[in-house]
């Protein structure tokens, strides 16, 4: 007979916490990878799940710093997207990050240069143009090349 141990156990007035589940695979994220937390790396590729709560930020505010892999998002419409290097082009802070929608430029708070999503056109005080990278969208899913 097959009986699972923790149900025997009760049985003998044991209590077990301990379910009979035989995988093992969801167990607690150890923090050593990335895929509970909405996207996968491959090299230089990253596949973002947008559905995913990691992104619920971009999808509410139309925007967000996505850290994680140093780079801006910006949701243009439901299956339009770009993302962008998150480092500024004046010196290179990564962290001070806000966006103007009426202006479509992203702004560093570290000495307010501002910064058109074009890709192409320079920031103030002579700054760069902020660096894009290249994304496409398909089923849900960002798929984004740091290069
Ligand atoms: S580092 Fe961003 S504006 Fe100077």
């Amino acid at each position: 007979m097959n009986v699972c141990p923790s149900v025997a156990m009760a049985f003998m007035g044991v209590s077990l916490l301990e379910s009979c589940s035989s995988g093992g695979e969801d167990e607690v994220d150890n923090g050593g990878g990335s895929n509970n937390q909405g996207y996968t790396v491959s090299g230089n590729t990253v596949v973002i799940t947008l559905s995913h709560s990691t992104f619920s930020t971009l999808n509410s505010n139309g925007w967000m710093n996505f850290s994680a892999q140093k780079m801006l998002l910006l949701k243009i419409d439901s299956s339009t997207y770009r993302a962008f290097t998150n480092s500024c082009p004046h010196q290179g802070v990564t962290t001070k990050w806000s966006y103007n929608s009426s202006q479509d430029k992203f702004k560093c708070g570290e000495h307010n240069n501002s910064f058109p999503t074009d890709c192409t056109t320079k920031g103030t005080a002579g700054s760069s143009p902020l660096k894009c990278f290249t994304s496409s969208f398909s089923g849900g899913k960002l798929t984004v090349t740091k290069s």
